[in-house]
């Protein structure tokens, strides 16, 4: 079923899951970077293409977001104790997916290096760039530390529901 439900998540909600961890976790290689001076042959696993699909990331967020408070009455349900904590969670996982381009478009304009969607040109480059908007460009990195330490607590959360609690979390979303 393409809707979610009370016992799983639908095609959608899982079609969008997946393919987004895919592409967030290939846009993590870039901190490969930082080893040997960007000669890691891990780094090259992001390079190319770490703008055009950091793009892509922000409009699967944003058809993501509005599908998930389309689907929000009818998904899985978690005890009263977590429910809470679960959604602070979830829309903290939310919230970087939005802040991690917005911040690297911000990065990109205020060095003046322009946007680009693959070949296709969206904003022009400029010897100057925009200086104002560096303070807000400068966020990218620590964001995706924090991004980072989410998606892992989030993994093993899963993970520890999984196999240590045998609740069937995984299944919801498999
Ligand atoms: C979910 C989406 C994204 C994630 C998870 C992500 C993650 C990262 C990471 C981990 C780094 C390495 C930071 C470091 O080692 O200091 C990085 C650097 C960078 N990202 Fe992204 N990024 C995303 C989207 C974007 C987008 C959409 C753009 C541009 C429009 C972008 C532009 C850049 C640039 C220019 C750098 C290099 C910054 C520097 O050299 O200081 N990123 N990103
Ligand atoms: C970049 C990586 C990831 C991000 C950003 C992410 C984000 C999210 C978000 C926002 C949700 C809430 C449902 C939704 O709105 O889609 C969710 C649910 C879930 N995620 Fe992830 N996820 C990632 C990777 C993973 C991985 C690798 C696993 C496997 C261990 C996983 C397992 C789950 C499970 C089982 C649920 C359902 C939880 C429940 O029903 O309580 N996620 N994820």
């Amino acid at each position: 079923m393409i809707t979610d439900s009370y016992q799983r998540y639908g095609a959608l909600s899982r079609f969008f899951h997946w393919t987004m961890a895919l592409l967030i976790l290939h846009q993590f290689f870039r901190f490969t970077e930082r080893i040997g001076n960007g000669e890691h042959w891990l780094a090259r696993l992001s390079g190319t293409w770490h703008v055009s699909l950091g793009l892509l990331i922000l409009v699967l967020a944003i058809l993501r977001l509005l599908w998930a408070l389309n689907q929000f009455e009818y998904r899985p349900r978690y005890p009263r104790t977590t429910q809470t904590a679960v959604r602070i969670g979830h829309g903290l996982l939310y919230l970087c997916m939005l802040l991690m381009p917005f911040t690297g478009i911000m990065y990109m304009l205020s060095k003046g290096h322009g946007l680009y969607f693959f070949d296709v040109e969206l904003i022009a480059k400029s010897k100057q760039g925009v200086s104002a908007l560096s303070g807000i460009g400068n966020l990218h990195t620590p964001i995706a530390w924090c991004f980072l330490g989410l998606v892992t607590g989030h993994v093993l959360l899963a993970l520890y529901h999984q196999f240590i609690m045998k609740d069937g979390t995984l299944k919801r979303m498999a």
